[in-house]
């Protein structure tokens, strides 16, 4: 059974009294979410120590939305994956696409990022998806393939197991645009049917969450799809009862 998970993922907003107030009204509404599936808050880096407060000893876990891709050291502005751990931190978000976008992310530093969160027991959701044009030309399958093997097929099985997947196609998210259940079913096929290639049975094992412009009135149609096994939710997860909502949709 793999896990179904729903993580939110708030980007750069609120501060920190409003994430604090945020990560309150999703614990307590978090009551009436089906206990299989796992709530994961993805709060800025700021925000985590207090938000760890809330959540501590509740089923809802923390999640950051980057780490440094070096262990120690002179690296100004830079949060290890050590650092993360001992808030403590249980995820880690890696590889979204405004990180590459913005922030020159390639494989080959998302390739040390990974190991350096799976070395602090943090699982990463690793996020792959491809930009508008390259869906127009019909290159999505091959630029998925290539940040699923050039990352992904670095690991081991082992290290494997503890690493969530996210598709979010770059033209959905934030823009309102969701892609179709079957478009979205269909590369999360793919995509698990990439990881078999390197990780046989394993892959069934492999928790794949969709994301862009997911929302309650989305949800239930793209986790009814046999392949997606949640969400990873932007604006919708700034919304406490919006979230919770998008969690009751299995
Ligand atoms: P969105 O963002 O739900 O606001 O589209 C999703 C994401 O970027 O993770």
């Amino acid at each position: 059974m793999r896990k179904k998970i729903v993580a939110g993922n708030w980007k750069m907003n609120t501060v920190i009294a409003e994430g604090v107030e945020l990560a309150k009204e999703v614990v307590k509404e978090s009551a009436s979410v089906p206990a299989d599936v796992k709530l994961i808050l993805g709060a800025p880096f700021v925000h985590l120590t207090s938000v760890a407060a809330v959540v501590g000893g509740t089923s809802v876990a923390l999640s950051a939305q980057n780490c440094a891709d070096e262990v120690k050291g002179a690296y100004t502005g830079e949060v290890s994956a050590k650092m993360l751990a001992s808030v403590p931190v249980e995820y880690v978000i890696l590889g979204h696409s405004e990180r590459r976008e913005y922030y020159g992310e390639t494989n080959e530093k998302l390739v040390k990022k990974i190991n350096l969160a799976l070395a602090e027991k943090i699982s990463p959701i690793y996020c792959v998806g491809e930009k508008l044009e390259e869906r127009e030309a019909g290159k999505h399958f091959e630029v998925v393939a290539a940040q699923i093997k050039e990352v992904l097929f670095t690991l081991t099985a082992e290290q494997m197991k503890n690493v969530v997947i996210a598709y979010e196609p770059v033209w959905a998210i934030g823009t309102g645009k969701t892609a179709t259940s079957e478009q979205a079913q269909e590369i999360h096929a793919f995509i698990r049917a990439t990881l078999a290639e390197q990780f046989g049975e394993l892959a069934q094992e492999i928790s794949i969450l969709y994301g862009g412009s997911c929302k309650p009135s989305n949800a239930k149609e793209l986790f009814a799809q046999k392949d997606i096994d949640g969400g990873l939710i932007g604006g919708a997860s700034l919304v406490a009862s919006d979230f919770v909502a998008i969690a009751k949709s299995f």
